[in-house]
């Protein structure tokens, strides 16, 4: 592998048959908070979201509502899809959209080229089909409906009745790829994760696949197939196709296309919801095999988030929108509470007393209270000049200590995606770093002048490791991280936060004295009281 090839990490391509959801923005803000800490290691970073416009879901949707597919499409992503990445403060590097251009010719290429190495091929299905799920079931797939639905068998994860399919369609030889997708996974125990999804998937596979229909001819919301315009691609055979197409998928050497995808292709992580796990960890793999081409080197599925016990989603019109909490809390409480309390990987239940609780311990009084005491004392006994500390002692010493290993631990917990033990170590220093302020007392020092040096030395240290906590927590929460490095003046000194190395954020004595300390505006203002 050329050593200049990005870290390229994908989130699905969300339908837009509706408006965002905390579902949606949930697995966005997992993915800018991975791929902002890859660039604060200093690496190159390709990081990719989207939206799936095609299939029968946005088709209906858009006929419900008067307009034709297109426009309804244009309207969500315009209107929903692009503000809530401003909402949440994603920082992706692209966005893709299916019905774009370069995302056609490239699947349409695609296609083209397995039908020639002769993996598709003319069949007939019959069987149910959910479109909620946009996916063709096995009988076993299936549940007995109840109440409205008596009699009919629903979908286990919308539960709504399937639809019986029946069509002519054209077929891709998913059922040649089982052993050779096992033997992968066999080799490459990380290419699915967590543990639990790479047991279902392998367990999945060893039960052997069936070819897949990746055509539709009753319905023309799609990208035509080549050879045939009577039939559309079916949607997630065009959906998973994305994540490449999207980096320049199968464009003629020599173009910037085809050196896009050399410097990216594969996708070092996809990060999906674990409703969407075998699309990405069987089909996908398949197609990429049957295509020669590099298999992404791993698919994480997290966990649902869960209103009254069930997944929150679209479908069911249980969704909360990401402005109904960030409106209240701000975007970078929301992006911290959310990786902060769910085990990413495991379902999680969301709570609005939950996010009031933590919220005030650990942003509110942890951090933001950190913050204003550092800033608040250099200015009144120092003039807001930050002072050279003295000898240290054992006190020092020891958070000095604490702080490297805070950045091991973090590195270490973020490359496998643990955030809640990456934000955890970061709390843990703050927490740290307060009781040192508590014990040292620097208000008490500054009542005897000849405590000088001790003070300066005290709060100089709270200083530094302030600067140290902002580029750990940088990536969790860019603004709150932002507003602490203006605090602190670092910027003249060590450049914008945003490009200080996470890896070398506990060497200690980097703030140096002489910088310019402000009380600037307060981090994480305190909720107000519910009338009572
Ligand atoms: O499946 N909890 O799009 P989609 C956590 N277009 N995450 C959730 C969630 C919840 N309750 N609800 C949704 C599709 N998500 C396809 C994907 S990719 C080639 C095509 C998140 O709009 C989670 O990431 O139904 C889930 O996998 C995704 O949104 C599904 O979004
Ligand atoms: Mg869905």
């Amino acid at each position: 592998m050329s050593s200049d090839k990005a870290f390229y990490l994908t989130t699905p391509i969300y339908y837009v048959n509706d408006a965002p959801h905390i579902g949606h923005a949930y697995t966005t803000t997992a993915g800018d908070v991975l791929t902002r800490w890859h660039r604060q290691r200093g690496e190159r970073v390709w990081f990719l979201t989207g939206v799936d416009e095609h299939g029968q879901k946005v088709m209906r949707t858009a006929e419900a509502n008067g307009v034709a597919p297109q426009e309804w499409a244009d309207r969500l992503v315009e209107t929903a899809w692009l503000p809530v990445l401003e909402t949440i403060d994603a920082a992706n590097d692209d966005f893709i959209r299916t019905t774009s251009d370069r995302h056609t010719e490239r699947v349409q290429r695609f296609l083209q080229s397995l039908k020639d190495k002769g993996e598709i091929y003319e069949g007939k299905y019959d069987g149910p089909y959910c479109v909620a799920c946009e996916e063709f079931k096995l009988p076993g797939d299936l549940l007995d409906g109840e109440g409205d639905y008596a009699g009919q068998k629903v979908c286990p994860i919308h539960g709504r009745p399937v639809e019986q399919v029946s069509e002519t369609n054209w077929f891709f030889r998913l059922s040649a790829y089982a052993e050779k997708l096992l033997a992968h996974y066999d080799a490459n125990p990380l290419a699915v994760q967590p543990q639990s999804a790479y047991n279902e998937v392998t367990s999945f596979l060893r039960g052997g696949l069936q070819d897949l229909s990746i055509s539709r001819s009753s319905f023309d919301w799609g990208i035509p197939v080549p050879w045939d315009p009577s039939q559309v691609v079916y949607v997630w055979f065009d959906a998973l196709l994305n994540y490449a197409t999207a980096v320049g998928l199968g464009d003629e050497p020599g173009t910037p296309g085809a050196e896009q995808f050399a410097a990216t292709w594969p996708a070092d992580v996809h990060l999906v919801g674990k409703d969407i796990l075998r699309f990405h960890a069987v089909i996908w793999p398949a197609m990429l095999m049957a295509a020669e081409l590099p298999l992404p080197k791993q698919v994480f599925a997290h966990g649902w988030l869960l209103v009254g016990g069930e997944k929150m989603s679209k479908t069911k019109l249980t969704g909360i929108a990401p402005s109904q909490i960030i409106d209240t809390f701000g975007s970078d409480a929301f992006r911290y509470y959310f990786l902060r309390s769910i085990t990413f990987g495991s379902d999680g239940s969301f709570s609005w007393e939950d996010m009031s609780a933590r919220y005030t311990a650990e942003l509110a009084n942890g951090l933001g209270n950190l913050a204003s005491r550092g800033a608040a004392m250099v200015g009144k006994y120092f003039d807001g000049v930050l002072p050279a500390p003295g000898e240290y002692a054992e006190a020092e010493l020891s958070l000095q200590r604490h702080l490297s290993g805070t950045v091991d631990v973090a590195d270490e917990a973020m490359l496998r995606l643990d955030f809640q033990s990456a934000t955890g170590a970061v709390k843990s220093y703050v927490d740290a770093v307060n009781l040192y302020v508590t014990e040292q007392a620097p208000w008490a020092l500054a009542k005897d002048p000849a405590n000088g040096e001790r003070l300066a030395t005290v709060l100089y240290t709270i200083c530094e490791s302030l600067r140290a906590i902002a580029v750990l927590h940088h990536a969790v929460m860019p603004k709150a991280t932002a507003l602490i490095w203006e605090q602190l003046g670092a910027e003249p000194a060590l450049g914008p936060i945003g490009v200080q190395s996470v890896l070398d954020a506990g060497r200690w004595g980097q703030l140096p004295a002489g910088a310019t300390i402000t009380k600037g505006a307060i981090l994480f203002p305190r909720l107000e009281e519910p009338a009572s």
